[in-house]
């Protein structure tokens, strides 16, 4: 299959809207990364979905609209969920939402909740309302590797699966949306994102509670309760290790592992912010953003993993953020590309 990159002109959102009728995929950018979607409410449809990124199908999918209207035939709204719509939708927050039987089982690994989530981007919102249906989408990478937040992201992991991308630029986010449960009594995040726990709680005005394994691997024993905590994600294919600890010291135990492993033959690199490019030059290092833009960092990490692979690293080096505001959902992804492995000094 020839895959067509189109920018979101009428034509190119006429065509992705009769696509997605038929049946077929059409990949387009969110403000978070792009989603690789199909109508959720065509299993088979959606099974083509699993099967063109790899991804286990015991991993629920986030179905998008554009209208709150939409809601009514596919889930039932808990009571306080309106009062974080009108807060944060459109926008980078998914909720979960007790299911009706519209939803075929595919779309939520057979889970009694779905995931509902309203795009703020406006490409995205014009395709949602060009084609008129709830669209099922993951993130458009193949399973384990970092969410795509570019076009050609998805070029490299789609080209030849699908037959259009929606060519939007780059995302503004740069890391997945926030997903909250409302279901089961105190909301709790499953997965930290743009719209924060401090965001949610002042508009909830009541706790918010975060997963336990949002920065931590699951124990052998634990349930996860999103099952995509589960998969080894966004990990590039070296080893990533984190150094946290002292600001100057971090420095010089990153500087001094990678030209260790330089002068042993190995391809090694460094994760840095950018007051400390400079202190690491020779360690090949990749500019993070600053260290007080949390957002800047956000926007650039999928992107530095995907280089990784691309450059044939076998070791990274990352400094870390302090895990709050936006600084968890980076942790989050950095943490788990790195399987949590970190030295602190
Ligand atoms: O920003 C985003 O959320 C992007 C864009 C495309 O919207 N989508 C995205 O989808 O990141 P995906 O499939 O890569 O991640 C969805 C996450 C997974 O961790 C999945 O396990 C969880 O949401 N999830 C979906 N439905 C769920 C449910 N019913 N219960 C618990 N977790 C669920
Ligand atoms: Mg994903």
């Amino acid at each position: 299959m020839q895959t067509r990159l189109l920018s979101p002109g009428p034509d190119a959102l006429a065509l992705a809207a009769r696509l997605l009728n038929d049946g077929a995929l059409v990949a387009f950018p969110t403000e978070t990364v792009y989603g690789l979607g199909a109508n959720a409410l065509n299993p088979d449809a959606v099974r083509s979905i699993f099967e063109a990124k790899g991804r286990p199908a015991d991993n629920p999918l986030i179905v998008h609209i554009y209208d709150r209207a939409q809601l009514e035939p596919l889930c039932t709204v808990p009571e306080r969920a309106p009062l974080l719509m009108d807060a944060f939708w459109p926008g980078p927050l998914t909720m979960l939402f007790p299911r009706k039987s519209t939803i075929p089982d595919i779309v939520t690994a057979g889970l009694p909740t779905v995931a509902i989530r309203m795009p703020s981007h406006p490409v995205a919102a014009a395709m949602l309302e060009a084609c008129r249906l709830p669209i099922a989408a993951p993130s458009a990478n193949l399973s384990g590797r970092p969410s795509p937040t570019t076009a050609a992201h998805v070029m490299e992991d789609m080209s030849g699966k699908i037959p259009l991308i929606l060519d939007g630029g780059p995302c503004d986010v740069g890391l997945e949306s926030t997903v909250l449960d409302l279901c089961h009594g105190r909301p709790v995040i499953l997965r930290p994102g743009g719209v924060t726990k401090g965001m949610l709680e002042e508009v909830l005005g009541e706790e918010v509670e975060l997963a336990g394994s949002i920065l931590r691997p699951l124990k052998p024993d634990e349930k996860a309760l999103s099952p995509g905590m589960r998969y080894r994600h966004y990990a590039p294919k070296g080893t990533v290790t984190l150094v946290e600890g002292d600001d100057k010291r971090v420095v010089e135990t990153m500087r001094s592992l990678c030209l260790k492993d330089l002068s042993g033959g190995k391809k090694s690199c460094v994760l840095c912010f950018s007051e400390h490019v400079d202190q690491l030059s020779g360690c090949f290092p990749h500019d993070m953003g600053s260290r007080r833009d949390e957002k800047e960092v956000a926007h650039r990490l999928f992107d530095i993993l995907r280089a990784l692979d691309q450059e044939g690293m076998e070791t990274v080096y990352s400094e870390v953020l302090p895990p709050e505001e936006v600084g968890l959902a980076v942790m989050n992804r950095l943490g788990r590309a790195a399987s949590f492995k970190t030295i602190r000094i």
